[in-house]
């Protein structure tokens, strides 16, 4: 169980421990080494790397691009396995990996399509690349992030933790860039985060 200073914070008001997802979605863009020493634990030399930064090129959900979303994933996994007990350095980073692909998804290329069902084998390709060899909860987080959509559940608990962050995520995504109400509100929370 990670007990560092940035993990503790989860716990305060708005944290993960009030059920409130949607705040800890809000501070993964505002995430900052200092106060988030438990999770930068975790990732901070993965999210050093080119294959990780490079991810900032690429478009996910509208206004949103894939290096945000991974993080905001990551981050959100973090909490739940912090909350659950569950394995938090590897629930995080295995969120980190989930997406790691390079291309992108709007284009009409038949060599990743049908997306929702390629991606997971590609990111799971770049990640062994990145990473080396996988454990079996990391490697079956990125194969199955996509369920209900590929057959097989999550095996896991982490893998189900990624799943649930990866869908919770892709919602507030599409919501920001959608709503211009939703996004006012979500900066102005972004802000009081990073002034913090
Ligand atoms: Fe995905
Ligand atoms: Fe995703």
């Amino acid at each position: 169980m990670q007990t560092a200073r940035g993990s503790e914070g989860l716990h305060q008001p708005g944290g993960i421990g009030t059920g409130r997802l949607h705040e800890t979605y809000a501070r993964s863009f505002a995430l900052n080494p200092e106060h988030e020493s438990g999770y930068f634990a975790c990732v901070a030399d993965l999210l050093d790397t080119p294959e990780i930064k490079c991810l900032a090129s690429f478009e996910q959900h509208l206004d949103i691009d894939r290096l945000q979303h991974v993080t905001s994933v990551s981050y959100l996994t973090f909490a739940l396995a912090l909350k659950f007990g569950l394995d938090v350095r590897t629930a995080a980073r295995a969120a980190l990996l989930h997406d790691l692909y390079y291309y992108d998804w709007r284009e009409n290329d038949w060599s990743h399509r049908p997306h929702g069902y390629l991606h997971p084998r590609f990111a799971l390709k770049n990640a062994n690349a990145l990473c080396g060899p996988l454990d079996k909860k990391t490697e079956n987080a990125i194969k199955r992030h996509m369920w209900p959509l590929t057959v097989l559940p999550p095996k896991y608990p982490e893998s189900l933790a990624v799943s649930l962050a990866d869908k919770h995520c892709a919602a507030k995504e599409l919501r920001y860039s959608l709503s211009k109400k939703y996004r006012a509100r979500l900066d102005r929370k972004i802000e009081a985060y990073r002034s913090c």
